[in-house]
């Protein structure tokens, strides 16, 4: 990677096209969930190196519970795999592992892999990884919205006190804004992934199916970004 390049503080990666991956291989569709989980193993420790600060991953989303149940309870166990042994080699590499997405109606032993690599992880400074899991953007906007609701009904705060930032502050979890969204498999939708956060975001989508989204495509990624001409909203 050229060091002039500028690397954005907070990446979105909607991992997609696992099953087309396997599919046109004549494998099953969860071959490429496996291959996936090795594709990011290296991604992630590609990412912390050349210095991006937050990657957000939409790893299965509150309507992803509408497939087939056999793929929905693989995906559940691999899950399991990923956060009690995949991700174990995390701890060491300075990345720290945070979920965003609703707790219901994941099972406990999701549940108890998920809290333990979050606290294996709690102390690391490299990389955070925030990993989308039961998670949609209309859910979080409603979690959230109850939640200052509760505030205001408990005297806690005025309506003065919501505005932009506090809305941040109380979202799944307080994160910087998303600066670039890359969706792999060439497909142009955003699926309901953080909504809010990626108001401002450059948006890539790759033809690249995700278990092909190596280094390599990582690097070409992060040079469509810095052809960008981020306004804001404004005139440059
Ligand atoms: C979409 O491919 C991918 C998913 C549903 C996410 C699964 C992700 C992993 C297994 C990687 C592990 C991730 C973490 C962080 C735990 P698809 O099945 O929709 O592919 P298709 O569009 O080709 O059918």
């Amino acid at each position: 990677m050229n060091n002039n390049l500028i690397i954005p503080n907070h990446i979105g990666i909607i991992m997609d096209g696992n099953g087309r991956w396997a599919q046109e291989k004549g494998l099953a569709r969860t071959m490429g969930h496996k291959k996936a989980v090795e594709t990011l193993k290296d991604l992630c420790i590609y990412m912390a190196d050349v210095g991006v600060k937050y990657c957000s991953l939409y790893a299965f989303s509150t309507e992803n519970f509408k497939r087939d149940i056999k793929e929905v309870n693989f995906l559940m166990d691999l899950f399991i795999t990923i956060f009690e042994k995949e991700f174990a080699f995390l701890i060491d590499k300075g990345v720290k592992v945070i979920f965003s997405g609703r707790r219901k109606p994941l099972s406990d032993k999701v549940l108890k892999a998920m809290d333990k690599i979050v606290e294996d992880t709690k102390s690391n400074k490299k990389l955070v990884l925030n990993i989308c899991l039961n998670y949609g953007s209309h859910a979080e906007i409603i979690d959230t919205t109850k939640k200052i609701c509760d505030m205001y009904k408990n005297g806690k705060i005025n309506l003065d006190d919501i505005d932009e930032e506090f809305i941040s502050k109380n979202l799944y979890n307080d994160l910087p804004p998303l600066d670039f969204v890359i969706r792999t498999s060439g497909e142009l939708r955003l699926s309901n992934f953080m909504m809010w956060q990626a108001s401002y975001a450059e948006f890539y989508f790759p033809k690249t199916y995700f278990p092909d989204f190596n280094s390599i495509e990582f690097d070409k990624a992060i040079l469509e970004f810095n052809n960008r001409n981020r306004r804001f909203g404004g005139i440059k």
